[in-house]
């Protein structure tokens, strides 16, 4: 799905050089590359702040910690998604709210979110899934109306961007706080697990650092019942040095995407992914829908050939055995249900050359004609 072999040898030079300086400064643990990393990333979103902590599903928890949350309140966030977001609230003793999501662009559905307030919702999270924005403008006003706090779930869409009112900003700057994730097959993917939060407000920021570090805020004095999620010096080495690689590899994806979109248009059963005008897409993941029970068919043609593909995401979130307490068992979902049933992921990566698309989709078009 990817090839991070090649991404590394083009910049083989550069992660060496920043990996060796790490080991000889020995300073693993909270060294100048994380602030460094913090500052240049905030610069690269036109973000406040940027907190870096030690994964992307840390950075969901610690942002659920710092907005206040109490076990019962209730967190709406998309059915058809990774597992991070429900995970972090449940863990906190929070009640997912699972929505259901639109079939175009796999995003949660502003309406449904609306749909689904109650007295005890405190928190939306959107997930902006395979690196197109969901609905900012309405989710935005939704969290007005209601005087909700959005957590964006970014994980999947660095360097996205989204246009309001002319505007046109990175996804991570619209909600109270925003998530990302570098594990190592995201667009800015490190050698290892490591996450951010992303934040406007001072105090929230503060609040945040201080939970991501045992809720201390001066050594031993702890003002907060924290975790301990911190990104290491190594891997923030290597991601400043991919960051500076970010734009390139963005819009290599997005070229990769157009080739794909090319070569599959013409096909009857197979849905492309549909690019909102007013949101860059990055890309993460080029999702088409295999219509007529043909997904899995599809999926071992192309293994048999060579090709990998993965199902992001078998089963919706209110399916899953572990979170089945938290409907009630005639709960439908059926947009989610459906596109559990029809997603496949083909290859995407910086590094995906033209010949491999091509082939990739001679063999879809073989094995669906
Ligand atoms: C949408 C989304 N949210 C959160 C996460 C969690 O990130 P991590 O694996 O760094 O904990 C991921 C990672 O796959 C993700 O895709």
């Amino acid at each position: 799905m990817v090839d991070l072999a090649a991404q590394y040898n083009d910049i083989s030079s550069e992660i060496d050089e920043a990996i060796h300086s790490v080991i000889k400064s020995t300073a693993f643990i909270k060294g100048q590359d994380v602030q460094y990393f913090e500052k240049e990333l905030s610069e690269f979103l036109a973000a406040k702040h940027v907190i870096a902590c030690a994964n992307g599903t840390d950075a969901l928890q610690l942002a659920l910690m710092a907005l206040g949350l109490e076990p019962g309140d209730e967190v709406v966030t998309p059915a058809f998604s990774y597992i991070a977001a429900a995970e972090a609230c449940a863990l906190l003793g929070l009640k997912p709210i699972l929505v259901d999501v639109s079939k175009k662009t796999f995003n949660i559905d502003a309406e449904e979110i609306e749909s689904k307030l109650t007295e005890k919702t405190k928190c939306i999270i959107p997930v902006h899934l395979f690196g197109q924005s969901c609905e900012m403008d309405a989710i935005m006003h939704i969290s007005e109306k209601y005087d909700i706090p959005v957590i964006e779930d970014s994980a999947q869409a660095i360097g996205a961007t989204y246009t309001s009112e002319g505007r046109t900003r990175s996804l991570g700057t619209f909600g109270d706080i925003a998530t990302l994730s570098f594990f190592p097959s995201k667009n800015l993917g490190c050698y290892g697990d490591g996450g951010a939060l992303i934040c406007q407000d001072d105090a929230l920021a503060h609040k945040i650092r201080l939970l991501a570090n045992h809720g201390q805020d001066k050594k031993y004095h702890h003002e907060l019942i924290g975790l301990n999620s911190r990104l290491d010096s190594i891997q923030a080495a290597i991601l400043r040095v991919k960051l500076r690689h970010l734009d390139d590899y963005t819009n290599k994806r997005r070229t990769a995407a157009s080739i794909y979109h090319e070569q599959l248009r013409s096909m009857n059963e197979i849905i492309l992914p549909a690019e909102m005008t007013n949101s860059k897409h990055v890309y993460h993941q080029y999702t088409i829908r295999v219509l007529n029970d043909k997904r899995d068919g599809l999926k071992q043609e192309l293994y048999e050939k060579g090709i990998a593909s993965t199902i992001y995401y078998p089963i919706a979130i209110h399916k899953q055995r572990a979170y089945s307490h938290f409907v009630e068992s005639d709960y439908r979902l059926g947009r989610s249900e459906e596109l559990s049933k029809e997603v496949l992921s083909l290859p995407m990566h910086s590094h995906l050359r033209t010949d491999a698309i091509e082939y990739i989709c001679s063999v879809i078009r073989n094995y669906l004609n």
